[in-house]
């Protein structure tokens, strides 16, 4: 089956969807405290998800928006319609499609497409990772002090992320922290060796499926943030690498996670 081919088509047919809203500056609703959604996640997750259940009628689905489909199938496609959404909203031009499949609990193929560079990442199990067909592979950056890596925050339950004093320590210890507001394509840009090292507390499946493939096709290396195994249903976070820097930032997390502060913040 051409699991591949058909995710990049969908993504592909998104993305230009995604494209036309970003033209028109589409009105953003709150869901919840700091969420946006817009017309547009919806539109694209409609199109997604109709696209996959007439190719793949039997394959389960989970739509970060709620339309997806359930299945006792092996295969599980994650859709994100729209990552980025609060860049979207706000007209800077940073966001993607993404869509993962796993079978069996194995991520098999992942697409995260930026309609705004027309930048198509994909990968597939044991074929590597590319960028517009082109082979792609993770940065060899050895040494912390020489990295550049990104990181998140979620929109909801702000008040609770503790990802400040990690992101104060590493960008202390690193040539910066990037906070793009687009998950995927933090994950992409590691396959590509753009960025070093990713890190993440409390994404969802869908944020991660695709990006975790690319990853470690690119010859990265993805685990949670302590370094253990992640899993994708279960793992609240998320670190991935170029597989060099690997052993230095788990043992740079681990002593954030135990309050050892290298660098105390500033006073006011
Ligand atoms: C968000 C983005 C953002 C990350 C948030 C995600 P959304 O996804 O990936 O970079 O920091 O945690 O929720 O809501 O724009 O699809
Ligand atoms: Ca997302
Ligand atoms: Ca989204």
């Amino acid at each position: 089956m051409h699991y591949l081919e058909s995710a990049v088509e969908i993504a592909r047919e998104a993305g230009t969807l995604l494209a036309n809203y970003f033209e028109r500056r589409v009105v953003f609703e709150v869901k919840g405290e700091f969420d946006l959604v817009t017309e547009a996640d919806r539109a694209s997750e409609k199109l997604v998800v109709e696209r996959l259940r007439s190719h793949f009628p039997a394959h389960a689905i989970v739509a970060e928006e709620g339309s997806g489909h359930e299945s006792a199938s092996e295969y599980c496609w994650y859709v994100d319609p729209l990552d980025g959404t609060t860049n979207f909203a706000h007209g800077f031009p940073f966001f993607n499609i993404t869509l993962g499949l796993e079978r069996a609990g194995e991520l098999i193929a992942g697409v995260v497409y930026d309609p705004m560079r027309q930048e198509l990442f994909t990968a597939e199990r044991g074929g590597g990772a590319y960028l517009n067909n082109r082979r792609v592979r993770v940065s060899r950056t050895g040494r912390l002090t020489d990295s550049l890596a990104s990181t998140g925050f979620p929109s909801r339950k702000r008040r609770h992320n503790v990802n400040i004093h990690f992101y104060y320590q590493l960008a202390m210890a690193s040539h910066g922290v990037r906070r793009t507001g687009s998950a995927a394509l933090d994950l992409a840009y590691v396959a590509c060796g753009r960025l070093d090292f990713f890190w993440e507390f409390g994404l969802k499946p869908w944020d991660m499926a695709a990006g975790l493939l690319l990853v470690q096709e690119a010859g990265g290396r993805t685990s949670d943030m302590n370094g253990g195994p992640h899993d994708l249903r279960k793992s609240d976070h998320v670190l991935a690498d170029n597989g060099v820097l690997h052993e230095e930032v788990v043992g740079a997390l681990g002593e954030i996670f135990r309050g050892q502060l290298r660098v105390p913040l500033p006073a006011l």
